[in-house]
């Protein structure tokens, strides 16, 4: 026990692993999105997967250069980065079975999603985010809420002037490290403080599906650099 505590305190105290292995989590948009965007980068991927072996995971990872899929602990155990690109309502428990993160940075693009009811509701509101959630079940691992007010489209494909996006996390190194990715990926980012501002970002995109929903005139949420 005081081993593990002492060890702990090193890889705080160290800050976040720099590897190159990145465990994509979820093969849907935002995993194809980013696992194709990382290994454009020169990133070894591993793509976790439910059903590492289906015809969708596997025609994933012949699209993914230097790629591959596992489940998702053995995935997580194998990188040093994780992107966790699963539904809101299951991010909670997948993060729980993903076994023991210390030290590596998590990027977070989830978002709450709906529950039921019309209007539809969503699981967590203002004082709540899945980025606490990640990382209070990771409490020694460096989340970083990223990507998760954009379309996975933009992520592969982003306009001249980039979209910028918010980062939320509560190690700088580690999001000095995201926002180089996010810069590679042709996007831009924002440094908007501690993880607890995770709830900010995924409030916007609560209120931008709700207008959806209840049928109000839609808008995108934009951030754009201030004088
Ligand atoms: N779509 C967007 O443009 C966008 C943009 C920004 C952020 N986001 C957020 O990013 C996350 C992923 O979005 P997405 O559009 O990629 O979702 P998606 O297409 O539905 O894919 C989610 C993936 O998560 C995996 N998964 C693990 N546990 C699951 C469960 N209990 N139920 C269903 N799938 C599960 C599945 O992969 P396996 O079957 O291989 O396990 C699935 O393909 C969400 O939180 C979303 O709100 C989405």
């Amino acid at each position: 026990m005081l081993q593990r505590i002492i060890l702990s305190l090193l890889l705080v105290a160290s800050g976040p692993v720099l590897g190159d292995t990145v465990a994509v989590i979820g093969t849907g948009n935002v995993g194809m999105a980013l696992g194709t965007e990382f290994a454009a980068l020169d990133h070894t991927v591993i793509y976790g997967s439910r059903s590492p072996e289906s015809q969708k995971t596997r025609a994933l990872v012949d699209k993914t250069p230097n790629a591959s899929a596992a489940l998702p602990a053995e995935a997580a155990a194998r990188a040093d980065v994780i992107v966790l690109a699963v539904p809101g309502m299951a991010t909670e428990s997948v993060v729980n079975a993903l076994g023991d993160l210390s030290g590596k940075i998590i990027i977070d693009p989830t978002n709450p999603l709906i529950v039921e009811g019309d209007p539809p509701t969503f699981i967590i509101g203002t004082d709540r985010s899945l980025g606490e959630i990640v990382q209070e079940a990771h409490p020694d691992a460096f989340v970083v809420k990223a990507f998760n007010t954009i379309n996975w489209q933009l992520m592969i494909d982003p306009p001249t002037p980039p979209p910028v996006i918010p980062l939320a996390g509560d190690n700088a190194e580690a999001k000095v490290q995201v926002a180089e990715w996010v810069r590679a990926m042709g996007l831009d980012s924002v440094d908007v403080g501690g993880i607890y501002h995770a709830r900010a970002t995924e409030y916007l995109i609560v209120m931008m599906l709700n207008n959806r929903f209840t049928g109000s005139e839609k808008f995108e949420v934009v951030f754009q650099p201030a004088e």
